[in-house]
């Protein structure tokens, strides 16, 4: 058996959620193997709509395991309120939710340390979620950091404290008045008592050496979706740095997100929204500033679904979707939010970049400092309502002529397309 993976190939919010929790009865297990909070992974069925940030989105499906895998970072107190909200509508979580003992913890003070930096970058700031993911895969990475598992340790105390003291210190010298600064609505104290508290209860959860745990689980036959957070274009190495996220979000982070080796890894499903979105600071060519921006915003409602923020909108990229393919090794690519395109008379694809006086299909090293003119191809727009469409024979045809398009660009089919939030609202290829 080989594991599965579904991930994001541009800026993150593609619809994700959705379409692990439409795969789940097709798995066993889902395994989310890098990131931490700032994901919010939307699903909506019966008139209901949940966003998970830490807990996998297999957790509708009745039967099927969900992993939190070593490579992800865990906000005890975010992550007790998800589990919380989750029982007060009658779905039993924590049955079959494992988590990796080697996941690293979000402290309250990476909090601190999130905001501090990000208010000393002033107008270059990465525009982060503010949920202490670059401070805490810092730590992580200069072996400062301390893992679920360490919590359940004698030693966890006094090094808790040695953290917390350290990270007060640099927060100080960074200027930054935390005295004021609220988390989540609460002051720091306040939401650090809290934080402890929901520390012991994570601490009754199911916690696993999860490199066992998932090969055991392929050993037995079982089949396993890795699903993605954030996307592509953020990755650490390959995103649009140093406006990024502080992990590998590509198919690569799967290894040693969750400890699996690459010859275990089968399909790669990269999933794309038929237009661009982007929140948070960085380059963004084909980003839209006109009414076609706005009513991509409106008809997708897109508006963050960790911090509400308005999300930047614009016509889809195939240069860089084409990166993305090849980053991740792309065997089927789903499209989503095709209906909200439904009311354009005509539709833009970027195909190439003007950089330095040439045409070039490739991201430059400098994507970020130096301007990219989108070159666009243009389509007809299909005029026709999707939401309610169920099958491929019914797809219009400029609808099909614009996912010919795609595939001919990046070489990979597409075989599902997405035409509204529900999980229903789906056409299999
Ligand atoms: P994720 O982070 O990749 O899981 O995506 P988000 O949940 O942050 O954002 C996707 C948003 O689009 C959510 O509000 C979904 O309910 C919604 N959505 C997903 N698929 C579709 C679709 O095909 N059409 C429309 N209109 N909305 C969709
Ligand atoms: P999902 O899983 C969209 C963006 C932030 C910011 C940058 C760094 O829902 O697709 P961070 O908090 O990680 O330090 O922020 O990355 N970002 C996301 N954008 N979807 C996400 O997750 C994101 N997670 C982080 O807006 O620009
Ligand atoms: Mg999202």
């Amino acid at each position: 058996m080989k594991i599965d993976v579904l991930l994001g190939l541009q800026w993150g919010d593609e619809g994700k959620g959705k379409i692990v929790d439409v795969l789940t009865p097709d798995y066993d297990v889902v395994a989310r193997f890098q990131g931490g909070p700032n994901a919010g992974h939307t699903i909506e069925f019966d008139g209901k709509k949940f966003v998970l940030h830490t807990i996998p989105s297999g957790v509708f499906n009745p039967g099927c395991i969900n992993l939190i895998g070593n490579g992800v970072i865990i906000d005890p107190l975010i992550l007790q309120a998800e589990i919380k909200k989750l029982v007060q509508s009658g779905i039993d979580v924590t049955k079959n939710l494992f988590i990796s003992r080697k996941a690293h913890l979000i402290l309250p003070t990476h909090r601190l340390m999130d905001a501090a930096q990000e208010a000393s970058k002033g107008a270059a700031k990465i525009g982060s979620t503010l949920k202490g993911i670059g401070p805490t895969y810092t730590d992580k990475i200069a072996r400062n950091g301390i893992r679920i598992g360490d919590s359940c340790l004698e030693n966890f105390k006094s090094r808790y404290e040695l953290q917390r003291t350290r990270h007060l210190k640099l927060v100080k010298d960074l200027d930054f008045d935390y005295s004021s600064y609220k988390i989540d609505g609460q002051d720091f104290d306040a939401y650090e008592k809290q934080w402890l508290s929901a520390l012991e209860f994570i601490k009754s959860l199911q916690l696993v050496d999860s490199e066992y745990f998932i090969n055991e689980q392929l050993a037995a036959g079982k089949r396993i979706l890795a699903e993605g957070a954030q996307g592509t274009l953020l990755d650490i190495d390959f995103g649009s740095y140093p406006f990024v996220t502080s992990s590998n979000t590509t198919s690569a982070g799967v290894c040693s997100g969750l400890g699996i080796a690459p010859n275990k890894v089968g399909e790669v499903l990269g999933i794309f929204k038929a237009y661009c979105t982007r929140v948070g600071s960085g380059p963004f060519s084909t980003e839209l500033f006109d009414e076609d921006g706005e009513l991509m915003r409106k008809q997708g409602n897109e508006f963050g679904s960790t911090t509400g923020r308005p999300r930047r909108c614009g016509w889809i990229d195939l240069p860089a979707l084409k990166y993305a393919v090849m980053l991740n090794g792309v065997t089927a690519l789903f499209m989503m939010k095709a209906d909200v395109l439904d009311s354009f008379e005509r539709l833009k694809l970027a195909v190439a970049y003007r950089y330095k006086g040439e045409v070039i299909t490739h991201l430059p090293f400098d994507a970020c400092t130096q301007e990219l003119e989108p070159v666009y191809e243009e389509l007809p727009g299909w005029k026709t309502t999707l939401q309610d469409m169920k099958s491929a024979n019914d797809l219009p045809q400029a609808l099909q002529d614009f996912i010919r398009f795609i595939e001919d660009y990046v070489n990979v089919p597409v075989k599902l397309v997405s035409t509204g939030p529900d999980r229903l609202q789906l056409i299999r290829m």
